[in-house]
């Protein structure tokens, strides 16, 4: 979880000023980017560096990314006029930067690459609110007013996401990861009546293929059945849900990522070393966990703290 693998010095050097939107148009350092956390950190799986705003901003939306704030547009969806704005993705064509990436990536990677797309609802909101959100205010407004034109939006978007999804797993990509980041916002009707089914339908056709799915959100304590009966292989799980209770909420045969709060990284060691063991230590040797943040890495965060974090993990041994 690095959206914000933004903390390493070596990224930033590589970086520079500028749209992320247009650094990630370059694929030898898109995936220069992919590798840096992979050496420095020594995990066990890559994740693809790009942007879930890629797709949208690709066909044409009007979407850019705001350093410290996150994807803008200041055309926010309104009506169905904007879903011209929403043409089918034809990966190849439109985001050919991304295919190539993932090529160089898995030629260099000796470990998994995780492709991942937006869920449709966070897209969608992102789309609405012309922004980041507190409320979701306008995104349910829309949904309540018009679920006409709701249904319209997340099968354009769901689309869109499908489409890349399948490029990406095409290109080689081990994996996949379908982040919903603020599926969290909607209570549990909400969320059957207006994201599962787009859901359902992205993970079906996914499936096809055979590759794992992963689906994270956060604050999702109250939707960690529903996010796993959508169809996900691997739930993940923020820091307010503890991973026992978490386990019995996604139900046998799935696995569960993250747990680890990371507004905790600056805090002292042993107070970080206490956290990750107790999330070890609730997993007690089960093994579907994928050990993460429960969320992204902030720009301040220590390098050093992360290290100290894989190291531990890897050297943590259950007794049994
Ligand atoms: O935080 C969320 O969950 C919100 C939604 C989201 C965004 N991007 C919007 C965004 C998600 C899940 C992503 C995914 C993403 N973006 C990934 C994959 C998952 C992961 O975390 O590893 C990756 C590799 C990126 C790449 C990315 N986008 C970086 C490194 C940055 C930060 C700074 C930069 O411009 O170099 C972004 C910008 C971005 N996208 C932000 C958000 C909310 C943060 C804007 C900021 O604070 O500067």
């Amino acid at each position: 979880m690095r959206q914000a693998g933004r903390s390493l010095p070596e990224y930033r050097a590589l970086r520079k000023e500028g749209s992320i939107l247009d650094t990630l148009k370059k694929p030898d350092v898109s995936a220069e980017i992919t590798l840096q956390p992979i050496r420095r950190y020594g995990v066990d799986a890559a994740i693809l560096y790009s942007d879930i705003v890629v797709p949208v901003h690709a066909v044409g939306f009007g979407v850019d990314i705001k350093p410290g704030v996150g994807p803008v547009t200041d055309n926010p969806f309104r009506s169905a006029e904007d879903l011209k704005r929403l043409r089918e993705l034809d990966p190849f064509h439109d985001t050919p930067y991304v295919i190539e990436t993932i090529r160089i990536c898995v030629d260099q990677l000796d470990i998994p690459l995780i492709g991942f797309a937006g869920g449709p609802f966070t897209i969608a909101s992102y789309l609405i609110e012309g922004g980041p959100s507190r409320s979701y205010q306008k995104t349910k407004r829309l949904m309540f007013e018009n679920p006409e034109l709701w249904n319209q939006l997340m099968d354009r978007l769901t689309a869109i996401c499908t489409s890349s999804l399948l490029s990406q797993i095409e290109a080689g990509v081990s994996a996949i990861q379908l982040f919903d980041s603020w599926v969290g916002t909607l209570s549990p009707s909400q969320y059957i009546r207006f994201v599962f089914p787009w859901v359902q339908r992205m993970f079906e056709e996914v499936s096809k293929t055979g590759v794992p799915k992963i689906h994270f959100g956060v604050a999702t304590g109250e939707l960690l059945q529903l996010m796993s009966e959508v169809g996900a292989d691997v739930v993940g799980v923020d820091w307010r849900v503890p991973l026992d209770l978490a386990r019995s909420r996604v139900g046998d045969g799935k696995a569960l990522q993250g747990n680890l709060d990371p507004a905790i990284l600056a805090s002292p060691w042993s107070a970080i070393e206490e956290e990750v063991l107790r999330i070890l230590h609730l997993n007690n040797g089960h093994p579907g966990h994928i050990f993460n943040l429960g969320h992204g890495v902030t720009p301040d965060v220590n390098p050093e703290v992360l290290e100290r974090i894989v190291q531990l993990v890897h050297q943590y041994r259950v007794d049994r």
